[in-house]
């Protein structure tokens, strides 16, 4: 979910609505605002579907312009995507608004507690019963901090709440526990946000909130403290994105806009980080190198694309630095009791920083002495800051749902950790080093002729409007970009898609292959994997042979794939280990015009949310 929170002179409805709109790639199936003016009136409005709904209502029945409210765009979890169970809900009988993010575990049980004291609740949500309760604490304490601090103490669960109280007017009081909250600091007014791009607009002033805290901003302070009500120093930090990045600026969609920002992506993660020959990374400087020569094992976790990212960077640490790597989802990793010792390095990998999945196993990680190394896109996000280091992907906002430019910018991060780790443990030789980092600064350019085929892809995306399945095949490092192809083609595209490691199809997965089925092979290049590139075509030939067919996505001047394959699409040259970075761009493309194709909704695709903040 997306949380927005203001207070000055301005009028909240437009800074709540602008915020929202920034942070809907969190969540679009339901959205709410409640406002306070400064004779203490609350008003509020909220609605299913997409944020769209909710401005169309207010717009034929404008809210008063106060300038004290809360924002809310959720994705459900207790409570179907209906008008009811938006958010804000009310408590206080309606004088009180409430917006949340994450899930109040022990709300079955409040909740019966409530209604044996007689109170009533209009919704199915775990939110209204935190709503109840703070209403119960502000009448017995007459203040909203204080109520809260009381009313945080009785929840289980993840939670950021904010509120605001029609007898509070120029006050909003939120508290965070496990789910994302940040302040922005202004002239006379002051914002908070679930992250920075709900007020990027306004202000780059911004201060994260610790895990356990509560925040009061009115337009001229901001008070924060722990649950017991001890006040906490803050640490406010600069916000490095423009506020224009995280605008479509003439793009059809922020999916086309992301996909073709992957050469910058790739760019500015490695932008001052190779100096002289070396890698430079300011951010493990807590990593002394003996401590890196001490690492026995590495252990990456992440979910989705971001856990692709990681298989990949497997095959190259691997290689590279000769530490093994294991690669796991984080949500697997948590409660299988993994082993782990301060010899292990947890490597998280998370565009938003936020997924709690991968937070959880984090924190876990931490708990049994591993030490740990978040690769985040956002700044101020929960689980660099529950990292022992942070070293960031300069993507700059990624905020359509599915995700691209981080998916290389989080490869090239990984990359750069993994040459790091190789000159500290000896592991590579200064020309071989030399040459991979040449072979990383060369990337953006080869992206960019990559992309420079969009036009190609977008046809066989049409005249494959109609397909109903389609696999993915690869090996080595093509292996996981398989599994991404396949990933992007069932979000975007809602179409039945797998991938496998080419080397298994004759272990099972041929059975599928009947006439007419598409197969997009990714193949390794013949200079580079002079081994692997002919079983990889003997794989083509025996599904060809099946009826498939074939998609190829093969080197620039690769001709032993033409016989066999229907389609070629071509990448330039490079290393074995850097095709990936550039084989996954035409499967983008492709899961993203097939998906425009159907007419569908590529930036907010059903059913998901682009940080899944719940577990
Ligand atoms: C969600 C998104 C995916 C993303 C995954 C991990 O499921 O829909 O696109 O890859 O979360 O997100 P993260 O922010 O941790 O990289």
């Amino acid at each position: 979910c997306g949380i927005v929170g203001y207070v000055g002179e301005r009028s909240s409805i437009d800074v709540l609505m602008g915020g929202l709109r920034r942070l809907e790639y969190r969540g679009y199936d339901s959205a709410g605002v409640a406002i306070v003016d400064d004779d203490g009136t609350i008003e509020t409005a909220k609605r299913a579907g997409k944020l769209k709904v909710l401005a169309d209502e207010i717009e034929a029945h404008p809210l008063h312009r106060g300038g004290t409210g809360i924002g809310h765009t959720r994705w459900a979890t207790h409570g179907g995507p209906t008008d009811g169970n938006a958010h804000p809900h009310l408590g206080d009988e309606g004088r009180l608004a409430l917006i949340h993010n994450g899930i109040i575990e022990n709300f079955a049980q409040l909740k019966d507690e409530l209604l044996a004291e007689g109170y009533e609740f209009a919704s199915e949500t775990d939110t209204e019963v935190a709503a109840v309760l703070l209403g119960r604490e502000y009448r017995a304490k007459g203040d909203l901090r204080e109520a809260f601090r009381t009313t945080v103490a009785r929840l289980d669960g993840a939670f950021t709440l904010l509120a605001v109280h029609q007898d509070a007017p120029g006050l909003v009081v939120g508290a965070r526990r496990n789910s994302p909250l940040v302040i922005g600091l202004g002239e006379g007014e002051n914002f908070l946000g679930s992250d920075v791009a709900a007020f990027v607009e306004y202000t780059k002033r911004a201060v994260a909130i610790g895990q356990d805290q509560i925040v009061a901003i009115t337009a001229d302070g901001v008070d924060v403290t722990d649950f017991d009500g001890e006040p906490v120093e803050v640490e406010p930090f600069d916000v490095a994105w423009d506020a224009s990045a995280a605008e479509k600026g003439g793009w059809s969609s922020f999916m086309r806009k992301e996909v073709s920002e992957q050469p910058e992506a790739v760019a500015n993660t490695l932008l001052g980080r190779i100096v002289d020959g070396a890698v430079v990374i300011p951010e493990l400087e807590d990593f002394g190198d003996e401590e890196l020569r001490g690492i026995r094992r590495i252990t990456v976790i992440a979910c989705g694309t971001a856990a692709y990212a990681g298989m990949v960077a497997k095959y190259a640490i691997e290689q590279w630095a000769r530490v093994p790597v294991e690669v796991e989802l984080s949500h697997e990793f948590r409660y299988r009791e993994p082993v782990l010792d301060p010899e292990t390095l947890v490597v998280s990998v998370s565009q938003s920083g936020e997924t709690m999945d991968t937070l959880m196993a984090v924190k876990y990680a931490r708990e049994q002495g591993a030490r740990t190394i978040s690769i985040c896109n956002t700044q101020g996000a929960t689980i660099p800051r529950e990292s022992d280091a942070v070293v960031y992907t300069h993507a700059g906002p990624e905020v359509a749902v599915a995700s691209t430019k981080a998916f290389v910018a989080q490869i090239a991060a990984l990359y750069l950790f993994g040459l790091h780790l190789a000159r500290v443990r000896g592991t590579l030789s200064p020309e071989k080093l030399a040459a991979q980092l040449a072979e990383l600064q060369a990337v953006p350019d080869k992206l960019q002729t990559v992309l420079a085929q969009g036009e190609r892809v977008g046809e066989l995306a049409h005249w494959m409007a109609d397909t109903r399945s389609v696999l993915f095949l690869g090996r080595h490092v093509g292996y996981p970009i398989a599994l991404e192809g396949a990933l992007k083609l069932k979000e975007l595209a809602y179409i039945h898609a797998e991938g496998f490691a080419a080397g298994e199809l004759k272990h099972g997965p041929i059975a599928l292959i009947e006439p007419g089925q598409p197969v997009f092979v990714v193949v390794p290049s013949p200079r580079g994997s002079a081994a692997l590139h002919p079983k990889v075509v003997s794989n083509i030939q025996e599904i060809r042979a099946r009826g498939a067919r074939v998609i190829a996505i093969a080197e620039a001047g690769d001709a032993a794939v033409l016989p066999y394959a229907d389609e070629v699409l071509r990448i330039p040259l490079a290393a074995p280990l850097f095709e990936p970075l550039l084989a996954v761009v035409p499967l983008q493309l492709f899961a993203m015009e097939l998906a425009q194709a159907k007419g569908l909704d590529v930036d907010q695709p059903r059913n998901l949310a682009k940080s899944v903040t719940v577990e």
